[in-house]
């Protein structure tokens, strides 16, 4: 059934009515449900949905459905006579006693909505993030941190293994280049790496970290995460880095402290039991690294012994620049 607009006159009938132009008023500052509206009035549902069945057959409101609630506004910004009739009238309708009255107990009315969602999210703060975590992927939030990041960057994940820095850096980062020198670990991450969004590609180079796969300055970033363990000397990797690095660019290594875990040489294929973080530093500045800052991150390597007991290896976090002028 076609809706035909209410005649001017009819439209002036029904804005000639006091109780109605309160209501304008009240609803021209955002939505309210007819309750709402009512307590803003200070009056009842009853009394106030015969003067809504009117302003809403002059078409001057504008209804929204929200689960069990209809919201209303004003909608006279869409029809040119009832805004020029409104502007007319609203200066008058707001100088009126009732309206100060009114927009008081709006915001009583708006207070006590907040304070609802308030209660709601204090009683689930403790199960918020089971609940708050029934997203298909979860990538949306965290493409929110790529869109921190510069458009465009090209990262590498240098001794990638599975991938599991890979998997995080995938939605920051336009082109991550994945390298390991173990096949096999690339075809692992290849297969565990998440759907890709528009605009990101993912490349497997297989090669050494001290003759990386990579053109020089190709990179904006690189990171290498518990691989320089692995390493007998760390000088022609770190060079390697500094050389795939554009100028400016900045190089993360997340590192085991030294330990006493002898038996994940053989375990793990570790060939140094830790690196001793200042000496890495150090390594970082004559491979002609800048900025050079050590974090501690809260975090432990826990691997499992044979006896089934854990080991606790605190981990750390060096981070540094290529030179903006090389
Ligand atoms: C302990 S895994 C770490 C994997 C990944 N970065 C992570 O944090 O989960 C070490 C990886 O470094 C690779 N790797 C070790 N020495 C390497 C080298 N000289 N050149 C390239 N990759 C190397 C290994 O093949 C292995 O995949």
């Amino acid at each position: 059934m076609t809706v035909l607009p209410a005649s001017p006159i009819e439209r002036l009938r029904v804005l000639a009515d006091a109780m109605r132009l309160r209501i304008l008023l009240l609803l021209e500052r955002g939505e309210l449900s007819v309750g709402e509206l009512a307590r803003s009035l200070g009056t009842s549902q009853s009394r106030v949905s015969n003067h809504l069945r009117l302003l809403r057959e002059a078409h001057v409101l504008r209804e929204r459905h929200e689960g069990r609630s209809t919201l209303l506004s004003l909608a006279i910004v869409d029809d040119p006579l009832a805004a020029r009739l409104w502007e007319a009238l609203r200066e008058d309708v707001a100088r009126q006693p009732e309206a100060a009255a009114d927009l008081e107990r709006r915001e009583r009315v708006l207070d006590e909505r907040r304070g609802k969602d308030g209660d709601f999210f204090d009683a689930v703060a403790g199960r918020w993030d089971k609940i708050g975590t029934d997203f298909a992927t979860g990538v949306a939030r965290e493409r929110a941190l790529g869109a921190l990041l510069p458009r465009g960057m090209v990262v590498a994940d240098l001794g990638c293994g599975t991938g599991w820095v890979s998997r995080s850096l995938c939605g920051l980062v336009s082109r991550l280049v994945c390298v390991d020198r173990s096949a096999r670990m690339l075809e692992v991450a290849a297969s565990k790496m998440p759907p890709l969004g528009a605009g990101v590609a993912v490349e497997y180079r297989r090669g050494e970290l001290d003759q990386l796969p990579i053109e020089t300055g190709e990179l904006d970033a690189a990171v290498c995460a518990m691989v320089l363990h692995h390493l007998e000397d760390l000088h022609p990797s770190l060079s390697e880095m500094r050389r795939a690095l554009r100028a400016g660019g900045a190089l993360c290594i997340v590192e085991l402290a030294p330990h006493k875990e002898a038996w994940m040489k053989d375990a793990q294929g570790d060939l140094r039991l830790g690196i001793e973080p200042r000496d890495l530093v150090e390594a970082l500045r004559r491979a002609g690294f800048e900025d050079i800052a050590l974090e501690s991150p809260n975090d432990l390597y826990r691997p499992r012994r044979d006896d089934g007991t854990r080991a606790e290896l605190p981990l750390y976090l060096v981070r540094c620049r290529k030179p903006a002028r090389d």
